[in-house]
């Protein structure tokens, strides 16, 4: 049986939007509040769904524990209380929208899972405002 699985994650992280060729006035134009240079944080939810097939002997399309630690480790872990601009790797050259902060939680955790699993990542920056991976 084809189904979709879900698990949601929750972390705390700061940033600041902003355009390092573009003039100081431009960013504001841009990128508003996000833009301080001082930094500001979000309470980002994530959203993680796999799909594939179940397992006919256990039921499960994954076990949730299985990818409770690896969300915790590949994830949160690794940006929940952090300064994405300053301490991720990631973003010392990609601006941390939340567009692009859903991607690279997307690409860490396609290399962590086996391919077996369609991998969708839902990130909320409010709960307004989201990305979705693989649009
Ligand atoms: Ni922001």
């Amino acid at each position: 049986m084809r189904i979709a699985i879900f698990r949601t994650a929750h972390f705390n992280a700061a940033h600041r939007l902003h355009n390092a060729s573009w003039s100081d006035e431009r960013n504001v134009r841009e990128f508003g509040v996000c833009n301080n240079p001082n930094y500001h944080g979000h309470n980002y939810e994530l959203e993680v769904r796999l799909a594939g097939e179940t397992d006919p002997e256990t039921g499960y399309l994954i076990n949730l524990d299985e990818l409770k630690g690896v969300i915790e480790t590949h994830v949160t872990q690794y940006l929940d209380h952090k300064n994405l601009n300053i301490e991720i790797e990631e973003f010392r050259s990609l601006n941390p929208t939340v567009e692009n902060i859903c991607y690279v939680i997307w690409s860490r955790l396609r290399k962590a899972l086996d391919e077996k699993y369609e991998l969708r990542v839902r990130l909320y920056e409010t709960p307004r405002n989201y990305a979705e991976y693989p649009a």
